[in-house]
């Protein structure tokens, strides 16, 4: 069975993803993934923050002087509060990418255009086969209007574009107003592929100790659902590679994902659920699920239920809704 799958221009040996997490910050992971049929790694994100406090680190340094050291330690956040500083992080993509076959993606977390966006071109030196750009931007301040927080994403893009040459793809997050014409922009704007979604951290309350809770869920399947519109209703639209991202929990979820149009699936709260060694039970449930079909290349499904496709493209859109609500019968 041929799972060869194209994704920001490169060759994929399946459409199955490891998506960031920090599963995928370990090199025997990324090679144990790559021998259970993942088509690529996603590494978890480095973050602005970090690259920028590295840097600081180095210019105070060379300000005052090496004795200072343990002073300047103490005024900048703790390595550990972050998970893998950037030289570390170069090493893991440097060792991943020699000892697998797989593109390696390399995952970049930032919300401005600063100089930190010159560490994509390290990331690109170090192996790298793609970026991944995650603006995880959260527009709490009620003066900024919607197409500053556009704008954002496109002058962050266009500066990471410039800095390498290997595609880019932006993880996005499913908070626009006009979510087509936002990804139409940002591939005017250079981006090779879109993954949607970027999954924000959403607090929860301890109602015992009236405190936020810092925790964070793992995804289930029923969040599929946004995702599976819109990539259902982008594909074929945008001229940019499209990757599923958000509630993968079985092959079910992969197989409509791919027949919405999605060139590739992300997984990572089923991995890491289940341990990596989960990637194996997904593909092979992509496969079972294609033979009894006699279906012996993914060209086959992907697509099929796309916008586009399908001969009732109001499936996707407020006329169904609208059917769905008049067929409504309560359990009670
Ligand atoms: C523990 C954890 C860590 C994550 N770290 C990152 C990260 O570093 N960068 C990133 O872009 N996404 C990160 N994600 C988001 C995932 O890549 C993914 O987009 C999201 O979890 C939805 O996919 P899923 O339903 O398969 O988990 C993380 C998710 C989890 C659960």
């Amino acid at each position: 069975m041929d799972l060869t799958t194209r994704y920001l221009g490169l060759s994929l040996k399946s459409p199955l993803v490891a998506g960031a997490s920090p599963l995928t910050g370990e090199v025997d992971n990324i090679r144990r993934l790559e021998d259970l049929g993942a088509g690529a790694v996603v590494l978890p994100s480095i973050f602005e923050e970090q690259i920028e406090r590295d840097e600081q680190l180095i210019e105070h340094m060379g300000t005052i002087g090496v004795d200072s050291y343990p002073e300047a330690l103490t005024y900048f956040p703790a390595a550990a509060s972050y998970r893998i500083g950037p030289a570390h992080y170069l090493d893991v993509l440097h060792h991943a990418a020699a000892a697998t076959d797989i593109p390696i993606v390399g995952s970049l977390n930032g919300i401005t255009d600063h100089g930190w966006v010159n560490y994509a071109g390290q990331m690109e030196q170090a192996g790298a086969a793609a970026l991944e750009l995650n603006i995880y931007f959260i527009p709490a301040d009620p003066d900024v209007p919607g197409h500053e927080v556009e704008q954002r994403y496109i002058t962050i893009l266009k500066a990471i574009k410039q800095a390498v040459k290997i595609p880019v793809a932006v993880k996005l997050s499913p908070y626009f107003s006009a979510m087509g014409h936002m990804a139409t922009q940002l591939v005017e704007a250079g981006a090779d592929g879109l993954v949607l979604f970027n999954r924000f951290y959403e607090p929860d309350i301890d109602l015992g100790q009236l405190t936020l809770l810092p925790n964070l869920e793992l995804s289930t399947a029923a969040e599929i659902r946004l995702p599976l519109l819109w990539i259902g209703v982008m594909s074929g639209r945008v001229r940019a590679s499209l990757a599923a991202s958000t509630g993968v929990q079985s092959a079910d979820e992969v197989i409509k994902y791919l027949l919405v149009g999605a060139d590739v699936v992300m997984t990572s709260s089923a991995l890491l659920r289940h341990g990596v060694d989960y990637m194996k039970v997904l593909l092979d449930g992509l496969k079972t699920w294609l033979a009894a079909r006699d279906l012996d290349t993914l060209d086959r499904i992907r697509g099929r239920l796309s916008q586009r496709n399908i001969t009732d493209p109001t499936a996707f859109a407020r006329a169904n809704y609208i059917r769905v609500l008049q067929g409504y019968q309560p359990d009670r």
